[in-house]
């Protein structure tokens, strides 16, 4: 890792700007795809090199396969270059914060850094605490060896 990178990178202990995070949790929202359950939902996290995903609810006829807007944050993460999520907030469309469902805790956790920060209906948590004793790749790594 080079000096600029070092610098660039962030972590939860940082100052975490919530007000910022959930205004794009809030645009995403906007964009979400939701005629079924009429339950728009918009997801945004920060990233390690400071750099802000999003994604929202895109449902679906077949309902079963609809996709949560963290499905679309993860993809968006991915897709721009990876790395590590240190903060997360998810909206409705009353632009109340909601709490991930478990499918969606588990998909955070795969990217989450260390003491993740996710504000929630009760107050800020940490990834431990959303997802105790979590499943994650290093259980993979364990069994593998
Ligand atoms: N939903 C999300 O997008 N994320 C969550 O963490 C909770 C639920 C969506 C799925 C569905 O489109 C709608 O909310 C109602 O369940």
């Amino acid at each position: 890792m080079g000096k600029k990178d070092k610098k660039a990178r962030r972590g939860p202990s940082d100052d975490i700007d919530w007000d910022e995070l959930r205004a794009a949790a809030v645009e995403a929202m906007q964009r979400a795809y939701a005629p079924y359950s009429r339950y728009k939902v918009g997801a945004a996290a920060l990233v390690s090199d400071g750099r802000i995903v999003t994604g929202c609810n895109v449902e679906n006829a077949s309902y079963g396969v609809g996709l949560c807007a963290e499905c679309g944050l993860v993809s968006d993460l991915q897709m721009s270059g990876g790395g590590e999520l240190i903060a997360f907030v998810c909206v409705n469309g009353h632009e109340e914060t909601i709490m991930p469902c478990g499918r969606c805790r588990q998909l955070l956790y795969e990217f989450a850094m260390p003491g993740m920060l996710l504000e929630t209906v009760s107050g800020i948590r940490t990834i431990d605490e959303v997802l105790p004793d979590a499943f994650g790749p290093k259980d993979l790594e364990e069994a593998t060896r």
